[in-house]
């Protein structure tokens, strides 16, 4: 599995931490940004991540700001994403297994760096469960033709 990362200023210290755990767990990743301290835009690196998996190049994205609500409202914007704004365990196990979400949102001043870690590893260890979620799953892909 490919995997985009991306965050703003405010998400950049997480975003090593979450790296690491990529790391741990063999997944392949691409840190798409930003790479400095000093103060972007979230919108900017939410569409570099956004686009990336809705171009099927990369299977999952993660975005991480200050509080994810910016990164999952941009993310959202792109057809064919399902972002999900998990600031704890069981929201980001049901994400995947409920919601197939493909853009995990995690904000860095609202979690430490050991809940955000943990909140990868269930994230990236669960699965869609299909059934009777993928309908619904349909429903919202279906929103995107919407006018
Ligand atoms: C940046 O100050 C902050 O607004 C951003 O990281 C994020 O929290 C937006 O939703």
């Amino acid at each position: 599995m490919k995997i985009a990362i991306g965050s703003d200023h405010g998400g950049l210290d997480l975003k090593e931490a979450v790296i690491s755990v990529l790391r741990e767990l063999n997944l392949e990743f691409e840190d798409m940004g930003t790479h400095e301290r000093s103060s972007c835009d979230y919108p900017d690196y939410a569409e570099k991540v956004a686009v990336a998996v809705a171009s099927g190049a990369f299977e999952q994205g993660i975005l991480i700001c200050g509080t994810g609500i910016g990164m999952s409202i941009a993310a959202n914007k792109v057809p064919g994403i399902r972002a999900a704004l998990c600031n704890e365990i069981f929201s980001a196990r049901m994400a995947r297994n409920h919601n197939d979400a493909n853009i995990l949102c995690i904000g860095a001043r609202v979690v430490g760096p050991g809940v955000a870690q943990e909140i990868v590893k269930a994230y990236f260890t669960s699965g869609f469960e299909g059934g009777r979620h993928a309908g619904r799953v349909a429903k919202i892909n279906a929103l995107d033709t919407r006018k």
